[in-house]
């Protein structure tokens, strides 16, 4: 530990710890914007300035290392007038529509406003020009952008999709895709992780909550709404719930009160996934160890993000994906065929909203695959904050609504199909029946949980011996089945060079494109908790122990099914409806794969004429208000000035690392020649 002087009071900390991590750790808070724990520590906001005895200038708390014996002081007239001035310079520049932004009342700017007590600036300026770029699942506004880059962080360090980075150079900096190109023409993901961490309304999910509310006020229309594993121990944070609180009753009864004629569980299409997706990978390994053709490993495709990342990054290796569409696809294609015949009702008349944890199922639904008959299987998807939007402004009192159940037959599901939220969730649902399947036993693991690949670290591997077979599955006898599981693209393209080199030593991959899978997907409530993913990873296990039927095969909704619709597992019908195939695409869609573009909902801002970035505005500001603040703006144009500093500093390490990679490319590919 380490001993020093916070506000005049002795205090310790542990070693390593930084200024704001020594007063987080006293209770004492430092206002902060940029600053993410654990992830992005840049320090490019300035505005955890705090006074240190000895230096000649305020330090940015959340870079500056506590030192044993140091003088602090965090909440000076000197420290609270550079916190304001820097804020409102900040304000300065920014469009300000908080009444139509979807992060009024959400966003970091506004309620680091409120504590720093500025709610206007006084420094008036051109506003920042930029025109939002719109694709169908994120929405980039930057004349909203603080220039915090948490987002260049989260999408090349922890996604390593390399998307977002600083273009232009110093004044002119905006953060955006290679040569400022629209989301959509690029190799995104649309995985929708920078959409958590930005602290502003600069990049968002694309809303289609309209778009819901005018199917629910259509009397034409039938309207079906699904919900996702991950949602149910996650949306209750957004009315005050404990993070991982399982609050599946209150969701359905709120999607009732919202007006949905059917209440319908993706868990139902989870564990139909299961029974084509298990039947699937025995095909395969039959076929491969039988001496016939076939494809191993076979990789799971229900992540759409992950599914975008391969396309663009590993075209050559479609070939390894299962064909089975995701769960909620294969839910809308089933209600607009095996339902819509049900009730007597035109599958064009119905309209299909998933609820999903995830913006990369917005694009997912506009593939030109996800149709069947010439109607789109799912009409629109909203993320589980905009579902809690909705329920908001439907004046729904979610905290006192009685639990409900979802609506008949495809609303009823088993355990296996709550763990589709979470890493592993998927292989250990598909391994509790395939093994049951191919033996006739139970799972051999304590509550059917397999133990290696549960919890949220990047890679994992289990091996599964399989012994004394039923005799259809002779073939099966005595092999090690090798399964992996992999969350976040980072850790996806770990695995996925090893199958492109042909030594990929497991049979069977799970891939989800978010760390720690759907739990914290890019739709997710945004949470200040560090242990948010542990405790929503907990609420799906906690609710899969809770149900009597915990393997997919086992679901008697599934069963009756096959029975009266589909027939078998992998048939014609199944192949029909239920599974898809892939696109080439290329880093900049060089292979021609169709991109959906989208018209914003709302109205976006009218640009000015002159592009001018953030930080040139907040330097060139001529009509400063009193003289007074004059001073003030000196010392704020300083630390700005130093950030941005520190910022064109790392910019030139970055270009002198890609420069000597380049030269050592060169060198090898001459060496070859
Ligand atoms: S991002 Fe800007 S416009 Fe949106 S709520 Fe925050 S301060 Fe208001
Ligand atoms: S959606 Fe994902 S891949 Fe695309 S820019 Fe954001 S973090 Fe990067
Ligand atoms: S887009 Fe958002 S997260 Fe990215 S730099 Fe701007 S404000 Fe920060
Ligand atoms: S919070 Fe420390 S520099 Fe931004």
């Amino acid at each position: 530990m380490i001993n020093l002087t916070i506000n005049g009071k002795s205090v310790q900390a542990p070693d390593g710890s930084t200024i704001m991590e020594a007063a987080d750790y006293n209770n004492i808070l430092i206002p902060s914007l940029c600053y993410l724990k654990g992830s992005h520590t840049i320090g490019s906001c300035r505005i955890c300035v705090v006074e240190v005895e000895g230096a000649r200038t305020l330090q940015a708390s959340c870079i500056t290392p506590a030192t044993e014996g140091m003088v602090v002081k965090t909440n000076t007239d000197k420290v609270r007038k550079a916190r304001k001035v820097l804020y409102e310079l900040m304000l300065s520049d920014h469009n300000q529509d908080c009444l139509s932004c979807s992060r009024n009342q959400s966003c970091e700017l506004q309620e680091l406003g409120k504590l720093l007590g500025v709610d206007e600036s006084r420094f008036e300026g051109a506003k920042n020009p930029s025109v939002p770029d719109v694709s169908v699942s994120i929405t980039r506004d930057m004349s909203k952008c603080i220039l915090c880059r948490r987002c260049v962080t989260v999408c090349n360090e922890i996604q390593g999709a390399n998307i977002l980075n600083p273009q232009n150079r110093g004044f002119s900096t905006v953060i955006g895709s290679s040569m400022d190109l629209p989301i959509s023409d690029v190799n995104c993901a649309f995985c929708g992780q920078c959409t958590v961490v930005c602290p502003v309304g600069a990049l968002t999910e694309t809303s289609s909550t309209d778009k819901v509310w005018a199917a629910l006020n259509d009397p034409a229309k039938r309207t079906v709404v699904q919900v996702a594993p991950a949602i149910r121990v996650a949306i209750g944070e957004e009315f005050g719930f404990a993070p991982g609180s399982r609050v599946t009753g209150k969701l359905a009864a709120a999607l009732r009160d919202l007006g949905f004629d059917d209440v319908f569980d993706t868990n139902w299409a989870a564990d139909l996934t299961i029974i084509e997706e298990g039947t699937e990978f025995l095909g395969r390994v039959k076929a491969v160890l039988t001496g016939g053709e076939s494809v191993l490993p076979i990789i799971t495709s229900c992540s759409p993000g992950w599914i975008k990342f391969i396309e663009h990054s590993f075209p050559e290796q479609l070939k390894h994906l299962s064909t089975c569409k995701s769960p909620h696809t294969m839910m809308g294609a089933v209600v607009k065929s095996f339902y819509a015949e049900k009730i007597g009702v035109e599958p064009q008349d119905m309209f299909v909203v998933s609820v999903m944890p995830c913006t990369a199922k917005k694009f997912e639904i506009e593939r030109e695959e996800m149709v069947n008959n010439g109607v789109q299987n799912v009409d629109a998807v909203i993320t589980t904050r905009e579902l809690a939007e909705m329920i908001k402004t439907a004046g729904i009192d979610f905290v006192n609504l009685p639990d409900s159940d979802f609506d008949k037959p495809l609303g009823l599901s088993t355990g296996a199909a709550d763990i589709f939220g979470v890493t592993g969730g998927v292989m250990e649902a598909a391994l509790r029946t395939v093994y049951e399947l191919v033996t006739g036993r139970e799972l051999p693991f304590e509550k059917l949980h397999v133990t290696p690949i549960v919890g949220l670290e990047g890679i994992k591997e289990a091996t599964i011996k399989i012994e004394n077979t039923l005799p259809e599955y002779s073939f099966l006898e005595g092999v090690e089945v090798n399964v992996a599981v992999t969350n976040g693209l980072k850790n996806a393209r770990v695995l996925m060079q090893q199958v492109a080199e042909g030594k990929s030593p497991y049979h069977f991959i799970e891939v989800m494109g978010c760390p720690g899978g759907c739990i914290t997907g890019g739709g997710q409530p945004r949470s200040s908790d560090p242990d948010v993913r542990q405790k929503r990873m907990k609420g799906l296990y906690d609710e899969d122990e809770s149900k009597v039927l915990r393997k997919s095969h086992e679901n008697p909704s599934i069963i009756s099914f096959y029975k009266e619709y589909l027939g078998e597992p992998n048939g014609h019908k199944s192949h029909e409806l239920l599974h898809t195939h892939y696109t080439k695409r290329g880093i900049y869609n060089e292979f021609g794969g169709p991109i959906p573009v989208k018209k914003p909902e709302k109205p976006v801002h009218e640009p000015s004429k002159t592009t001018v970035s953030p930080m040139a505005v907040q330097l060139s500001k001529r009509d400063i208000a009193g003289a007074n603040a004059q001073q003030e703006v000196y010392g704020a144009q300083n630390m700005a000035l130093e950030s941005e500093n520190a910022r064109l500093k790392d910019e030139l390490e970055d270009m002198q690392k890609t420069v000597e990679t380049l030269k050592r490319v060169v060198a090898e590919y001459s060496k070859k020649q």
